[in-house]
């Protein structure tokens, strides 16, 4: 351990959970960062940016498949229901749904980022007068809850982007089963991406414009600013891989040589072609998408896909819950929290 810097590393967020998370992450024989902490303001000024790039396709094509298939989500729209998304970043698909489901009361985005959701949500609180906006600044990987006034208010479930992707397939179902449990969701719209060839993959996640090394490497920075690290940006590159049996783009923080880096007293060495690994992208095909939600106790009411067959966004509705599982017996809704299937 170097002592002086132990001194000289105070950390300044407060944060704990984010020191633990990195320190855990670097200290683990194969090294890690959980990808939530890619979106400090920087990180998601710049992820807006690469929804933008004409090598990433996910944004456009999700877009574009909302854009003609919101209205047909009308039918599951109860009046004054509410619309809960979650990574709801900048809030640029919201209104695709907000414009075809004019029933829709309230808004709740939820986002990990605090000032970028308070933007994102006082512009729409602007745009749209008659729909109530509550923010919720929350991590969705760990546990949160929603405001209880909306207990039982039908929701419509929002989750764009393929975040689901970044999630290893036993977290994603963890988190479906989880967003099961959410009381009276009479639909859940999420996205996912899908397989292709490896090259259009890996272009998507290192684009020719550098936005996307750009994204990887702010998480470096950030660390030595939020909790007085002493990396050096430039002593790593950022490298995007297609993992064929895990069938996931992977991202990584590759360093150029061998060298320490000094964190919160701890002094971590890196070989040369060393990697951090910093977010993975898992690409579904449909069967495998559908039997994913299945598990979690979802039906797959309808599957939208691009011509091109790029992306999928799926129409969820709560699986009824089989008999053997109503532990409470009678009187339980669809929709209730309730043991979930084994
Ligand atoms: N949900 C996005 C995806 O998997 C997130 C993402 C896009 C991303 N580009 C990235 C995450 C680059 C890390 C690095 O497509």
């Amino acid at each position: 351990m170097n002592t002086m810097h132990a001194m000289q590393a105070p950390v300044h967020s407060g944060d704990r959970v984010f020191a633990f998370s990195i320190l855990a992450g670097l200290m683990a024989r194969r090294k890690t960062i959980d990808c939530k902490w890619l979106y400090d303001a920087e990180g998601s000024r710049l992820f807006d940016a690469i929804t933008d790039l004409d090598d990433y396709y996910p944004t456009r094509t999700e877009f574009a498949i909302l854009r003609d298939r919101a209205a047909e989500l009308q039918t599951l729209a109860a009046p004054g229901c509410a619309l809960v998304e979650l990574g709801s970043g900048s809030s640029v698909k919201t209104r695709l749904l907000l414009n075809a489901l004019p029933c829709v009361g309230t808004y709740v985005p939820v986002d990990i980022s605090d000032g970028h959701l308070e933007r994102a949500a006082s512009r729409l609180d602007a745009e749209y007068p008659a729909v109530k906006v509550h923010p919720l600044v929350a991590d969705f990987t760990a546990e949160f809850s929603l405001p209880a006034s909306l207990e039982t208010v039908p929701k419509i479930l929002f989750f764009p982007g393929s975040t689901i992707g970044n999630f290893e397939v036993r977290a994603a179902g963890d988190l479906l089963a989880r967003l099961r449990s959410i009381a009276n969701v009479s639909a859940f719209v999420i996205g996912a991406d899908l397989k292709k060839d490896a090259a259009t993959l890996v272009r998507a996640y290192d684009d020719s414009e550098g936005v996307t090394a750009a994204f990887n490497l702010n998480l470096l920075t950030r660390i030595n600013r939020e909790l007085g690290a002493d990396f050096d940006p430039g002593a790593f590159r950022h490298e995007a891989r297609w993992n064929a049996m895990k069938s996931r783009v992977e991202m990584h923080l590759v360093s150029r040589c061998v060298q320490y880096v000094h964190l919160l007293g701890e002094r971590i060495v890196f070989e040369e072609g060393e990697t951090i690994h910093t977010e993975n992208s898992h690409k579904y095909d449909l069967e495998q998408f559908e039997a994913l939600a299945a598990d979690a106790g979802w039906n797959t009411h309808r599957t939208w896909i691009d011509d091109a067959g790029l992306f999928c966004v799926a129409v969820l509705t709560p699986a009824a819950i089989p008999e053997a599982n109503l532990a409470g017996g009678p009187g339980r809704r669809t929709g209730d929290v309730v043991p979930l299937i084994d």
